[in-house]
């Protein structure tokens, strides 16, 4: 039996570092994050983002074992993301991880990022845990700069994919919005908070696929649209934005004001949390769930998050939306997914190698 794991997490550009309890129960988790090192270049680079884990890695496994209040001796094993996501950023912690059970004698899992971010509800701390009633099954969107998809969960390891998107990611389309806006990369979070003084109706934007029978998404049609209609921006409307833009982001994306950007970012964002609202909508009503998850780093949308708690609220459902820090890419929810997987007596071998692709619903679960 396993009680508790050291859990590694680099499938991207944040490196953290978990000790999770077999409940759930997150005793430290920490992340360095990489957003300045990529902003210059507008998105992720992966050689940059490699390089990154490598320097971040080893130290932030110590100072996460020393917030927790522990040592390697006081773990049973280890959980790493094996899959999906950037090879070389994949590798920097299995390979770590690989020779951290070797040494200590203890198992590793390699496990799945999705199923991470699916599992984040069951995560608790001293400021969150899942709301009273929450548990399989659920409907689930998992939303962020790499992945919209939206799933059936009935169990661990028990995954259907109801839609996808079929072209961009949500927090993909946020970011190219944003960087169009003048607000950097990425800039989802800044979209949202200039939202909240903007007016939403003022543009027209798409919500593409709406009538389609399927469950699949699509942001490619509403990024084209959001990057033609500030082209198009009269010359002085243009200046405007700029310079709305460049205040903001010199105030530290603080103290949103209402102007033209506000308006353009809450009309933008109200397009993409209509289509992912009324997926997620329409399908847990027809999977006939009583339970709803949003999580992935979109999920941090206030606007996306409210509208779901009202939904559920009206139509009886419990919402599992977790908070930011588990939502995002972190280790905790690694490890809690490993956690899970090693008691049911799943052990992953030496010679485990990182995916770069690794779709959910192909997933084994040894033991189910
Ligand atoms: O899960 P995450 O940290 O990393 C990926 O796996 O992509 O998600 C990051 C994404 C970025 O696209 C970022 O712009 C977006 O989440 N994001 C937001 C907000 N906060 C982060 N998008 C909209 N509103 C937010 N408040
Ligand atoms: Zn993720």
């Amino acid at each position: 039996m396993i009680r508790r794991v050291l859990a590694v997490e680099t499938s991207c550009d944040d490196t953290s570092v978990a000790v999770v309890e077999a409940d759930g129960r997150v005793l430290a988790c920490l992340m360095a994050g990489q957003d300045l090192h990529h902003a210059r270049f507008g998105g992720i680079v992966p050689e940059i983002a490699s390089r990154n884990h490598t320097h971040h890695l080893l130290p932030l496994i110590e100072e996460t074992l020393a917030r927790a209040g522990m040592t390697l001796a006081d773990v049973d094993g280890f959980a790493v993301t094996s899959r999906p996501g950037l090879i070389g950023a994949l590798l920097v912690g299995l390979v770590t991880v690989k020779t951290l059970s070797l040494t200590t004698g203890k198992p590793f899992i390699g496990v799945n990022h999705l199923e991470g971010h699916l599992m984040a509800p069951f995560l608790k701390d001293e400021n969150y845990s899942a709301p009273q009633g929450f548990d399989f099954p659920y409907v689930a969107l998992a939303v962020s700069g790499g992945h919209t998809t939206l799933y059936r969960v009935d169990g661990f390891g028990k995954y259907r994919i109801l839609g996808r998107t079929l072209d961009d990611a949500a927090g993909e389309a946020f970011d190219k919005f944003a960087k169009r806006a003048g607000l950097g990369f990425p800039g989802g979070a800044r979209v949202d908070r200039l939202s909240t003084v903007g007016d939403s109706k003022r543009f027209d934007f798409p919500r593409a696929m709406l009538r389609d029978e399927r469950d699949d998404m699509s942001f490619s049609g509403l990024k084209t649209s959001g990057a033609r209609l500030i082209e198009e921006l009269m010359p002085h409307d243009r200046d405007e934005l700029k310079k709305q833009a460049d205040e903001f982001l010199a105030r530290g994306s603080k103290d949103p004001v209402p102007g033209l950007l506000a308006d353009l970012c809450a009309s933008f964002q109200e397009a993409v949390v209509d289509v992912l609202c009324a997926r997620l909508f329409r399908a847990a009503l027809r999977e006939n769930v009583s339970r709803v998850v949003l999580t992935g780093g979109v999920a941090a949308n206030s606007r996306l998050r409210a509208r779901v708690e009202t939904w559920s609220r009206q139509n009886a459902i419990i919402p599992a939306i977790p908070p930011l820090r588990f939502c995002t890419d972190n280790a905790a929810m690694i490890g809690f997914a490993g956690i899970q997987r090693l008691n049911m007596g799943e052990i992953s071998p030496q010679a485990l190698r990182p995916e770069p692709k690794a779709p959910l619903d192909k997933e084994r679960t040894g033991g189910v």
